[in-house]
Parts: structure tokens; sequence; C-alpha cells
């Protein structure tokens, strides 16, 4: 719908309009006249970069600030060298922070010699006051910062920080900074421009923000309360996407199970995957994250009828110490997530699971860990993401006491690591010799002989092909697997019917 509204045919002169989404139509109507006079002054085109630090749905508001961009009249580029940077960034953990401040001095340095070159950061650090303030204390050629919730105002905050850069007001202090952060929000203003980074497949937002706390974790407090989108806006969005040709979505949420609870006419998720499944055109359905303590049987069934659902499910454990589990306020403990496996395998049995582990929670002793490693091997994880615990500043964990030394961590992090390495790769072997789908997804990086692509349970296979062959569904023979990916050939000839998988 919103490919529809001509920029140019919008009064800049008049007042903006109070109403969303339609004030942002205006305000990137005045964006676009500045980029152009800017463009015709430098006599070449205006290039925009913008850099993911977080997580799926953190990438999702990425294609929604390059649509935003793109449509004001900047060139998306690769490196940062460019008019308009933004870093888009995650404070999941300490080190992500580290990351964004080590590429700000660098940026800082491309500045000198680009003065007019506009700096915005945005995401969920940004949430964090202890941030924005030493960005303004130290960081002051930033142009332009703002949050998670206000992030579908970002042509109105842009218009203001270009104003404020090309005027110079920017050069006399941060009272030419553009700073606006929102504590939190029940508004989800729908109908933007998005520019998705593939053609093919698309992530789609069906909620926001989460509830539950969990005692290690920021994102509650970064993202704010949890609000699901209408369903009805959502398939509406996915046909839009199929017309547009993707075959793969991705429903995104942090915890996915308990969507559409708080709806005026509530839903459940299984229902508006029955109802996605139905959109023709469309051909695999993924989605993260599913809360263990949220997952119904419902779900499972909708998934062990469906076509289109990927079998795959991605069911963070954390912990395998009911003990820790019950500090983290998991609301699971080690029997119930290992009979919730055993459910959904005896359901779905060629399901690939995958999960997250954190690892050195305060207080975890050595028989806690050994917990967590006797459920890796009893569930046998097709692929884990093990990570070091980090102390959130505001979380209740960062105020329990007994935080586990840090070289205690590490050799435990070393232990849990090489055995889920070892489970995967034999997991990953099982299906050497079979004929399965792949979506061919980009050309292989390493050699140009070959493309990329995954099977519906998630796993990467290499293939012989050419880039006219992205985004299409082909048959493929995996001749042999390496560790962690396949390397197959595509079956085009009469033998070639796929087996099921399972
Ligand atoms: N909503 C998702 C997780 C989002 S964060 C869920 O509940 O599954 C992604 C992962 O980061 C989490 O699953 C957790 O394993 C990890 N994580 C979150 N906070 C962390 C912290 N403080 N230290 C280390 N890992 C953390
Ligand atoms: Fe964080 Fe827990 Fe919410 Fe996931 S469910 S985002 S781990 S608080
Ligand atoms: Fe990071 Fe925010 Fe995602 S903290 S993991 S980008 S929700």
């Amino acid at each position: 719908m919103h490919q529809e509204i001509d920029l140019d045919k919008i009064d800049i002169h008049a007042e903006p309009p109070i109403e969303e989404p339609a004030r942002q139509y205006y305000f990137m109507a005045k964006c676009r006249q500045i980029v152009k006079a800017e463009r015709e002054r430098l006599g070449r085109p205006l290039y925009a970069c913008i850099q993911t630090f977080g997580c799926q749905m953190n990438a999702r508001d990425s294609e929604k600030l390059t649509g935003i961009l793109t449509r004001i009249g900047y060139v998306e580029c690769e490196t940062e060298d460019a008019d308009f940077v933004i870093y888009n960034t995650c404070t999941v953990r300490e080190n992500a922070n580290n990351k964004v401040y080590g590429r700000l001095g660098y940026l800082g340095t491309l500045k000198k010699k680009n003065p007019r070159m506009i700096i915005g950061l945005c995401g969920c650090m940004m949430q964090e006051q202890t941030a924005v303030d030493k960005l303004k204390e130290s960081y002051r050629f930033v142009n332009l910062i703002f949050g998670t919730h206000n992030i579908y105002k970002f042509a109105e905050l842009a218009a203001a920080a270009m104003e404020n850069s090309f005027s110079g007001q920017h050069h006399r202090g941060t009272d030419g900074m553009t700073i606006d952060i929102w504590k939190d929000t029940d508004k989800i203003v729908e109908d933007l421009p998005v520019e998705r980074k593939y053609a093919f497949k698309s992530g789609v937002n069906i909620m926001f923000g989460c509830n539950n706390f969990c005692s290690y974790c920021i994102v509650p407090y970064v993202r704010g309360r949890e609000r699901s989108r209408e369903p009805g806006e959502i398939i509406r969005e996915i046909r839009r996407l199929v017309a547009d040709g993707v075959v793969e979505v991705m429903l995104l949420g942090q915890n996915v199970n308990s969507y559409g609870k708080n709806l005026r006419e509530p839903v459940t998720f299984a229902q508006l995957l029955a109802e996605a499944e139905q959109i023709e055109g469309l051909e695999r359905i993924r989605f993260m994250t599913s809360h263990p303590k949220d997952l119904s049987d419902e779900l499972i069934a909708v998934m062990k009828k469906s076509q289109k659902i990927c079998r795959h499910l991605h069911l963070p454990l954390q912990s395998g110490s009911s003990r820790i589990l019950k500090k983290m306020n998991r609301c699971y403990d080690k029997e119930h997530y290992l009979a919730l496996v055993d459910k959904i395998r005896a359901a779905i049995p060629d399901i690939a699971l995958t999960t997250d582990i954190i690892v050195g929670f305060p207080g975890e002793t050595g028989e806690d860990f050994a917990e967590t490693l006797d459920v890796v091997r009893r569930v046998e994880y097709d692929s884990a993401f093990t990570f070091l615990y980090s102390k959130r500043t505001g979380t209740p964990a960062a105020a329990m006491e007994e935080q586990v030394p840090e070289l205690e961590v590490k050799a435990r992090f070393d232990r849990l690591l090489a055995e889920v390495q070892e489970i995967s790769a034999k997991k990953a072997r099982k299906l050497t010799g079979r004929t399965l789908p792949v979506l061919i997804e980009e050309k292989n990086e390493q050699d140009a002989s070959l493309v990329t692509g995954r099977l519906d349970n998630n796993s990467v296979v290499h293939l012989p092909g050419t880039a006219d062959m992205i985004g299409q569904i082909c048959q493929v023979y995996l001749e042999e697997c390496r560790g962690f990916y396949y390397i197959g050939k595509p079956v085009t000839d009469g033998n070639g019917a796929s087996d099921k998988q399972g």
C-alpha cells in the first residue's frame, strides 16, 4: 500500500499531519528535498550505511530504516565511508556494547574527512540512560540518537538531524544532537517503507517487547512490554511479501508462544500459524523464539499437520539445573523441559531442535553445570548457541551474590562447547545420502562455482549452481557432510523425487 504514496505530491510547506503514518510520509518528503539539494551541491549520489549489531528483530528494524533512507534518496552501501551511517545497537551482553564504542571511534575519524556525514545511533543500547549519557559526554559528533519504541518516527527525526547538521548547529555542541528516547509505548505503527535484505525471504514481526523478566535479561527493560500485532495485519503483510517474491517468512517475537494473549480478540500463535499456512505461494514458515513454559499442545499439533512450517524448533534451555532455572525465573524445570522435548519428538520425529545456553549464571555450581551437560546429552541438539553469563546492570541477577569466577566459567564454557559440537556433527551426518528440498539463498563466498542454501531444518548446504537459482527451492542430493554443513548435488532428472525427511 505504501508503495503507492507519491512523496512528490506531499505539500511540505503545509503543517505536518498529526496522524501516523501520514506524518512520517510528510517528513520523508521533506528529507527528500534536503537530500536532493545536498546531492546537487556535491554533484554525486549520497550514500547510507546501516549496521546491525543484534538479533533478527534488530535486523528487521534495520530493514525499516533502510526502507526510509532509500525512499528519501540515499543509495545503500556496505561500508561506513558514507553520508549517513546508522548503528542499530544491541545490549543483550556487555561485549555487544563494547563493540559499538570501538566502532564509533573509527566513525569519528571518518567524520573528520566528511564533516557533513550524519551519524545516527538507535536500537536497544540507546534505551539505557548510562549509554546515552556516555555518548553525550564523549561522542559529541553523533547527530541522532533514538530508541526502540519510536523507530517508526525515523523520518521525522532524520529531518531534524539533517536540518541541524546542515545548518551548522551541530558544531555548537550537544544542543545540535537530536535525541529522542521513550521509556515504553503501546503504539504499533504499520505501513511504512521496508527495504528487505533478501528478495525471497523476510522476517515479520508478530509482537514486540517481552513480559517474562528472566532475571539475567535486559530485553524487557529496553524493548518494553509485550504487544501483539493484529493477526489481520500480519497476514496482510505476509500476502504482500509473497506477492513481491518472498517464499519464506520468519515470524519474530521474544516469546512467540504468548502471541495474541492480550489482543482485544485473543488469538493463539498456533491459530496464526494455521492461517499463514493458507497463503498461496508461501513455501516455508519459520519462527522464533519459543519459550518452553508457553509451548502448547495446539502448536505441536499445527506443526505436525503443516506442509509449510519448517521442521525446526529453537527452544532455549538456558540451564539444565532446576535450581538455576528457578533463580533465572524461567518458570520451568529440567523435568518439564525434557518431557516437552519428548512430546515434540513423539509428534514430529524429524524435527531439528536448537537452543541457547548460558554458562556461569550467579551461584552455578559444578553440579548445576553437570545438569546442563546432562540435558545437552539427552536432547542431542542439532545446534546450540552457548553464552558466557554477562552481568546486565538493573537486572535482578546483577545484584545476586556468588558471581562465578571468570576462569571457572571459561572452563565450563569450553567443555560445553566441545560437547555441543560433537553432538551436532553426529546429528548432521544422519541426513547424508538423502535427497531433500533446499532453498538457495546466496552465491558461495569462497567458491564462485557453488551456491549456498538451507534445508527445512535450517542446515546449510553448498552445491554447484549459479546466481539465477537464488530464491528457488531445489531438490538436492546430500552427498557428504562436512561437520556442520553438507555438500550436495542438484537433482534434475526423474529420479529426484525427494524422500520425506524423517
Ligand atoms: N527471547 C529469547 C531470547 C532473546 S536473547 C528467549 O527467551 O529465548 C537471546 C539469548 O541471549 C538468550 O536466549 C540467552 O541465552 C542469551 N542471554 C540473554 N541475556 C544474557 C546475559 N545477561 N548473559 C548471557 N547471555 C544472555
Ligand atoms: Fe529475555 Fe527471557 Fe524475555 Fe527472552 S523471554 S527476551 S530471555 S526476558
Ligand atoms: Fe539485542 Fe535488543 Fe535483540 S538487546 S538481542 S537487539 S532485542
